[in-house]
């Protein structure tokens, strides 16, 4: 059986005293679209950042393909192909929705990290 493209392995995160995430799992298998529903407060942001590499979790692991991934920065996790897009106001309205989705990527290009190729 192959291994789930991305797979979040009991993640749990708190800030102070609020668990914003309790040992949290599910997989995400290769040309799956999932969505991560929730109330308001639920974690979701929270969960998005560990995936993204913009926050690390308290305990639990992620997994690409069957490797385990330690993701320090976005620009970790940017190089493994995730990318985030974050709500409305984050938007740059001169770009369209492809370099909307991919900024980092031209600048990783840049950079050296990423081959720039999504546009
Ligand atoms: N940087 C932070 N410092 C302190 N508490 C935080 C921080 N980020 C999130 N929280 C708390 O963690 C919990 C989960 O927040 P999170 O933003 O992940 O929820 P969400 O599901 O994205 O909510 P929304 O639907 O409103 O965007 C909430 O109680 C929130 O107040
Ligand atoms: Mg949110």
């Amino acid at each position: 059986m192959t291994s789930p493209l991305l797979y979040i392995d009991h993640i749990s995160k708190s800030f102070g005293a609020v668990r914003a995430l309790q040992e949290v799992s599910f997989a995400v298998q290769r040309a799956e679209i999932v969505a991560l529903v929730g109330d308001n407060g639920a974690g979701k942001s929270t969960l998005v950042k560990i995936i993204s590499g913009a926050l690390a979790p308290d305990s639990g692991k992620l997994w690409l393909e069957g490797r385990e991934v330690h993701f320090r920065r976005p620009a970790d996790a940017i190089r493994e192909g995730i990318e985030t897009v974050y709500q409305h106001l984050a938007l740059i309205e001169e770009l369209d929705v492809a370099d909307n989705v991919y900024p980092g990527v031209r600048s990783c290009a840049v950079a050296g990290l990423a081959n720039g190729s999504a546009g």
